[in-house]
């Protein structure tokens, strides 16, 4: 809507915002913690030189930034985009992809073979082959943990997520096992799933496997997982632990994030939610609850800093 006072001379347009599905994780992880401001130029937003583009048409843009930020825990448009469309009748908006609430998906993964076992060998020049382990030992030892956390965190179903239907004896093994081990636990419904199918259906809706622990061989695990990070927000925010038998190492989800070492945008909520998985392991939950509720309500101030 053209507001008279703006006819003959320069339109101001609401907000325009370039954001692609594809900086999702990016974009919550550093705006949750960091301030795009102090970015010279952020990753998500055309400088307001590129902005004029509609046939030279008399437009003077009013850039703003309408990446999601936490609100009382909440993802929600900025205030200042919304006053800006208010202000202006009209805006352009770029395509905005939103994490999706109320995701809590349990996916356990095993951690020391498969594709991982790095056993590898060239066959003849030009054709290698690579050995993808899985062991009986191995594989009951992540399929019985599966049941046994789903017990502890009261959660009914079991799920494994497979592809026995093309790596018959690897996968098949996997599977044959936890449909034994399923009958240790007859309190807890197991079921199964092919690899891709689970994909398809996580991201589409993640929400019918909040009832669900997922556990499937290393490469699967690996894949899903970051997913799944990227379902919440990114691997910034997601936490992980390797319980073995004896020792047990948690850690972020995520690498070293070499591209963006020493710019200050790591978020360092990944680790943190790590250390509070370590508490809870060591049964020091009221340690682990007081430095959880410091962060989530950090994180719902949605300040930045
Ligand atoms: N568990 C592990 O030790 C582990 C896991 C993954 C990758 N790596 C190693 O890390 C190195 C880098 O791998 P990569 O770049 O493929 O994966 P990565 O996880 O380091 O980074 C992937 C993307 O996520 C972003 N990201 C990661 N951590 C973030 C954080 N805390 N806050 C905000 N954004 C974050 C990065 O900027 C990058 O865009 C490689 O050497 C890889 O082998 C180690």
């Amino acid at each position: 809507m053209l507001r008279p006072e703006d006819r003959e001379f320069f339109f101001p347009l609401g907000f325009f915002f370039p954001w692609s599905g594809v900086s999702r994780q990016k974009s919550l992880d550093d705006r949750s913690i960091h301030d795009p401001k102090l970015n010279s130029s952020p990753p998500n937003k055309l400088s307001d030189g590129n902005v004029i583009f509609i046939g030279k048409a008399p437009i003077k843009w009013e850039p703003v930034d309408v990446t999601p930020i936490l609100k009382d825990g909440k993802t929600a448009i900025p205030d200042e985009a919304i006053e800006s469309v208010k202000r202006n009748y009209v805006a352009l908006k770029g395509p905005l992809a939103t994490p999706y609430d109320n995701v809590d998906t349990v996916l356990i993964r095993e951690n020391t073979e498969g594709e991982y076992s790095g056993i590898e060998h060239v066959v003849v020049d030009g054709v290698v082959q690579s050995i993808k382990l899985i062991t009986k030992e191995a594989s009951e030892r992540v399929l019985r943990f599966a049941f046994q956390y789903a017990r502890s965190i009261n959660k009914k179903k079991v799920r494994v997520v497979h592809k026995a239907t093309i790596m018959k004896m690897s996968d098949g093994l996997f599977l044959n096992l936890a449909r034994d081990i399923a009958k240790e636990f007859p309190d807890i419904e197991f079921d199964a799933e092919l690899l891709d199918n689970s994909c398809l259906k996580i991201v589409t809706d993640p929400t019918p496997y909040n009832d669900k622990v997922l556990v499937m061989p290393n490469l699967y695990g690996d894949i899903l997982s970051d997913m799944c990070a990227g379902l919440i927000g990114g691997l910034g925010l997601t936490p992980s632990g390797n319980i073995g038998n004896e020792c047990s190492i948690f850690e972020a989800v995520h690498g070293s994030a070499p591209d963006i070492a020493g710019k200050g945008l790591a978020n360092p909520t990944a680790l943190l939610l790590s250390s509070i998985m370590m508490l809870q392991h060591m049964n020091l939950g009221e340690h682990a609850a007081r430095i959880q509720k410091a962060t989530f309500d950090t994180l719902a101030e949605g300040k930045v800093s």
